[in-house]
C-alpha cells in the first residue's frame, strides 16, 4: 500500500488489533457487528428487489410495500446502517450500536404489515443516535472533517423526520443527497489532510459544506432557486475533491490504491452529473430527471464510494481481510456501463435502455457482494 493511503487508513479506521474482540468486548461484539452488517445487507437486497419492481421487471421478493420504501431501504437501511456502524466502531461505546440497529431494524419494519410510521420512526431514532455519536466523537477529538460529517447527519435526521410527516421523497431528496455527500466529503478530508495538509483547504470545504446543507434545505422550501444553488454547491464540492483528494495522485499507483482511486474519481464524475442537472434544469421531483439525479448520487456517487472503501472498511468490521484482486474491477465496470445505459435511456426516452441499465445495476452490485464474500471466505 502506498504511503498516501497507509496513513489515512490507520487514522480513519481503527486498526484490526484495536477492533479485535480481545481488546474490547470479545467475540460476541464482533458477532454483533457482523449481524449489523448483515442487517444492512438485507436492507440492500430488499431495496434491490424494490428497484426491479419499480423498473417493471420480475423481482425475487414482491411485497406490495416495497414499491413505496425503496429509497428508505437503500439510503437509510443500507447506507445509513453502514455509516452508523462504522462510526459506532470508531467511538467504541456499546450504546452507539443502537444507531445501526435502529436504521436496519426500521428498514425491515417498513416491509412488514406494521404501520409504515413505525418503521420510519425507528429509522429516525437511529439517525438521531447517529447525530449523538458525532457529538460524542467531537468531545473526544474535534475537527473540521468531523464537523462536516456531523452536519451531514443532521440532514439525514431532518429527512427522516420529514418522511414521518409524509413529505414525498422527490421533495426532500436534496437533504438525503446532502447527507451522503457531506459524510463522504468529510471522510475524504481526513485522508487529504494526512496526504498533503494545505492551509485553507479544510476551511474551504467547511464553507462549501455549509452551502450544501443550506441549499439542500432551500431546495425543499424554494424548489427552483434552491435546486440550482444546491447544484452549484455540489459542483464546488466536486472541484474541491478534484483539487485536494489523494485519489488524483494515487490513480497513478498500482493495486489497491489505484482501484480505490478509480472508483473515487468515477464517483466524483457522477456527483458532477447530478450537480449539473440541478444547476441547469432546476428541481427534479419526478420523471427521467429524477431517476438521473437520484441514481447519479445513490449509485454513481455513493455506491462507487462503497466499492472504493470496502477493502479498507470491511476488514475493520469483520476482523478478516478482504484482499484486493483485479477481478474487483469487473463490478466497477459493470456498475459504470449499466448506469450509463440507464441514464441514456432516461435522456432518450428509451424504456428498453432504462430497464436493461437498471437490471445491470442490480447485477453489478450483486457481483460485487459475491466477489467480496468469496475473497473474504477464501482468505
Ligand atoms: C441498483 C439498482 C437500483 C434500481 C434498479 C433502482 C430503481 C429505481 C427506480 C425504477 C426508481 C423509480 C424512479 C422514478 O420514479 O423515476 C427508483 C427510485 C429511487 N431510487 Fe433507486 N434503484 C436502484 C438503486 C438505488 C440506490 C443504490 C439508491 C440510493 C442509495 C436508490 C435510491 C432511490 C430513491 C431515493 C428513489 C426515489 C424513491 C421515491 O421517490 O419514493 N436507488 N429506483
Amino acid at each position: 500500500m502506498s504511503d498516501d493511503l497507509a496513513g489515512p487508513v490507520q487514522r480513519s479506521v481503527p486498526s484490526p488489533r484495536l477492533l479485535s474482540g480481545n481488546v474490547h468486548g470479545g467475540r460476541t461484539r464482533v458477532r454483533g457487528r457482523v449481524a449489523l452488517l448483515l442487517l444492512g445487507g438485507v436492507s440492500m437486497l430488499l431495496g434491490l428487489s424494490a428497484g426491479l419492481m419499480l423498473l417493471g421487471l420480475p423481482a425475487p421478493i414482491t411485497a406490495e410495500r416495497l414499491l413505496e420504501v425503496h429509497g428508505q431501504l437503500m439510503i437509510v437501511g443500507f447506507l445509513g446502517t453502514l455509516i452508523a456502524l462504522e462510526r459506532a466502531i470508531a467511538l467504541r461505546r456499546a450504546w452507539a450500536y443502537a444507531a445501526p440497529l435502529a436504521t436496519g431494524v426500521g428498514a425491515l419494519l417498513l416491509v412488514t404489515p406494521v404501520p409504515m410510521a413505525v418503521g420510519l420512526a425507528v429509522q429516525a431514532v437511529g439517525l438521531g443516535i447517529l447525530v449523538t455519536i458525532y457529538a460524542a466523537v467531537w468531545r473526544r477529538a474535534a475537527s473540521t472533517a468531523l464537523a462536516i460529517q456531523w452536519l451531514g447527519s443532521f440532514l439525514a435526521l431532518a429527512a427522516g423526520l420529514l418522511w414521518l410527516a409524509q413529505v414525498p421523497t422527490g421533495a426532500l431528496f436534496p437533504l438525503l443527497a446532502g447527507f451522503l455527500v457531506l459524510t463522504i466529503a468529510g471522510e475524504r478530508l481526513e485522508l487529504a489532510h494526512v496526504a498533503s495538509p494545505r492551509p485553507g483547504a479544510a476551511r474551504a470545504l467547511m464553507l462549501i459544506s455549509a452551502a450544501v446543507a443550506i441549499t439542500s434545505a432551500a431546495a425543499l422550501l424554494w424548489p427552483t432557486p434552491g435546486s440550482e444553488l444546491f447544484g452549484a454547491s455540489l459542483l464546488a464540492t466536486v472541484l474541491w475533491l478534484l483539487r485536494f483528494d489523494v485519489a488524483t495522485r494515487t490513480i497513478r499507483s498500482v493495486g489497491l490504491p489505484r482501484y480505490t482511486a478509480v472508483n473515487l474519481l468515477l464517483g466524483m464524475a457522477w456527483l458532477a452529473v447530478a450537480a449539473f442537472t440541478w444547476l441547469t434544469l432546476g428541481p427534479q421531483p419526478d420523471g427521467p430527471g429524477y431517476d438521473i439525479v437520484v441514481h447519479a448520487i445513490g449509485l454513481g456517487f455513493a455506491m462507487s464510494m462503497v466499492l472504493a472503501h470496502a477493502p479498507i472498511i470491511l476488514p475493520a468490521v469483520l476482523i478478516r481481510p478482504l484482499p484486493y484482486r483485479p477481478v474487483l474491477y469487473l463490478a466497477t465496470f459493470a456498475l459504470q456501463a449499466s448506469l450509463l445505459l440507464r441514464v441514456a435511456g432516461d435522456v432518450r426516452g428509451s424504456g428498453w435502455a432504462w430497464q436493461s441499465g437498471g437490471a445491470g445495476n442490480v447485477a453489478a452490485l450483486m457481483a460485487f457482494v459475491a466477489m467480496a464474500a468469496a475473497l473474504v471466505i477464501r482468505r
